[in-house]
């Protein structure tokens, strides 16, 4: 198995344990903290995570610096840093894996991005069965607070920054970071309309940031290591730093791996996830959780990267990667996202409330054996309305359908002339 040369964010994962304070410290934690109160800008930060180009984690690959750039220097205060560590989408595990790893990674990450938007307050937006990430969190932002890290004036400098942990009452559309600030605001998630962009008019009304765990546990880096040195780090030409993949599936080692970003798929199956289970050949996978496209055969070798997996046709999301074998049924499984799907759909706008139930019901049928040729046209339209809902949730949503039957029709035909799932006898 190749080395592991690039761990970055999970240097001080351990098996048993995460890493305290004391140890984040002699890995070079909060040194960055200190370098920026002391003789940074909060422009000169959101300038030199720019130019390193970090670009958001949490699925959409928005580039950080620009984002926090676009907080107005001259805009209202208070001002909002909101951690995104909803982490519903089905295959996604990074974030977990990386707050138990070393919690003090992602606070140091946290106030650094609250100084380049000189934000006050910070929320960290948890998934309510991540109760242990929420409690380590708690503790830890204690911990980091008595160390003077955390509250007024840090490290004697004239910022003042808290962190508070709000638990999420537990539905997927929490995780959209619009729907998130109702949340937190104590209405019913549903998305907000844009524009006002969060950066102008988010919590309250204020200017508010919204970023990933992994996103912002990379920035202590930048500012140590450079721009430069976070560039080096990838593998694709067009990528910086290093990725949190997680796979599942019919593999022999799951898990969460810390990788160069743009490392190839097929790297990433056959070397660190132990390659496919015997007997059990790669058939596709969701390269970026369940709200991405089925990946066809022959890219395979694709680049785990933004730009190479839009130039594939496909999206990064979260670089969650869900592996299918010959022997599963795609049918099946894109049933089960869309029954997610269509329980998770927030209901505001039409064609999403209805058109999953719809989608739902129509594969259920062909699953069943009790599908006609005509469902295919019908499904296709209705995928390519819902592409039209309020929020991306619905065009996230219809991925693993509209190319099912891009690349797969011959299996969902199989079943609607059979009249039976073909694939029922070999489910193990
Ligand atoms: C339905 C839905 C769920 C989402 N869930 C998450 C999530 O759990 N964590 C996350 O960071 N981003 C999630 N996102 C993306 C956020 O809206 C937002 O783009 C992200 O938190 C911004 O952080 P980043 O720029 O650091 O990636 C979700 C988006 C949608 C549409
Ligand atoms: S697309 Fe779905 S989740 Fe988004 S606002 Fe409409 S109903 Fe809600």
């Amino acid at each position: 198995m190749t080395p592991l040369l690039s761990q970055v964010l999970l240097q001080n994962r351990k098996p048993s344990r995460i890493a305290r304070i004391d140890e984040y410290r002699k890995s070079g934690g909060y040194e960055a903290l200190a370098r920026v109160l002391k003789n940074l800008s909060p422009r000169d930060v959101s300038h030199q995570v720019g130019e390193a180009n970090l670009r958001g984690r949490g699925g959409a690959g928005f580039p950080a610096g620009r984002k926090w750039a676009s907080v107005s220097e001259k805009g209202p205060f208070p001002r909002y840093l909101v951690t995104n560590a909803d982490e519903m989408e089905p295959g996604t595990f990074k974030d977990r894996v990386l707050i138990h790893a070393d919690p003090h990674m992602l606070i140091e990450g946290m106030i650094i991005a609250a100084y380049a938007v000189s934000a006050s307050k910070g929320f960290l937006f948890v998934r309510p069965s991540y109760e242990s990430v929420a409690s380590i969190m708690e503790r830890e932002v204690k911990i980091a607070e008595e160390a003077g890290y955390l509250g007024k004036n840090i490290l004697g400098s004239s910022f003042s920054f808290e962190i508070v942990v709000h638990r999420s009452g537990g539905r997927y559309i929490c995780g959209e970071s619009s729907a998130m600030l109702n949340a937190i605001e104590g209405k019913r998630p549903n998305p907000r309309h844009s524009p006002p962009r969060s950066t102008e008019a988010g919590l309250w009304g204020k200017p508010t940031v919204v970023n990933n765990p992994e996103t912002l546990a990379n920035v202590p880096h930048i500012i140590r290591n450079g721009a430069g040195w976070f560039k080096d780090l990838a593998r694709s030409e067009t990528g910086s730093g290093t990725k949190l993949y997680c796979v599942s599936g019919r593999v022999n080692r799951p898990g969460c791996f810390e990788l160069p970003i743009g490392t190839p798929l097929s790297e990433l199956i056959e070397e660190h996830a132990g390659n496919m289970v015997a007997g059990h050949d790669f058939k596709t996978c969701l390269p970026g959780g369940a709200s991405t496209r089925f990946l066809p055969r022959d890219l395979y070798n694709v680049e785990m990267d933004f730009e190479p997996m839009i130039k594939a046709g496909n999206r990064l999301g979260t670089g969650s990667v869900i592996v299918f074998d010959q022997n599963t049924c795609l049918v099946d499984a894109t049933l089960n996202m869309t029954e997610f799907f269509a329980r998770e759909s927030c209901g505001w706008c039409t064609p999403c409330r209805e058109g999953f139930p719809y989608v739902r019901d129509l594969l259920r049928r062909i699953e069943n054996g009790e599908g006609e040729e005509e469902y295919l046209p019908l499904i296709r339209t209705l995928c390519d309305e819902m592409t039209n809902s309020f929020c991306s949730f619905a065009p996230g949503g219809v991925s693993p359908v509209e190319s099912l039957l891009e690349f797969f029709e011959d299996e969902v035909m199989e079943h609607i002339r059979k009249r039976k799932c073909p694939f029922k006898r070999s489910k193990q």
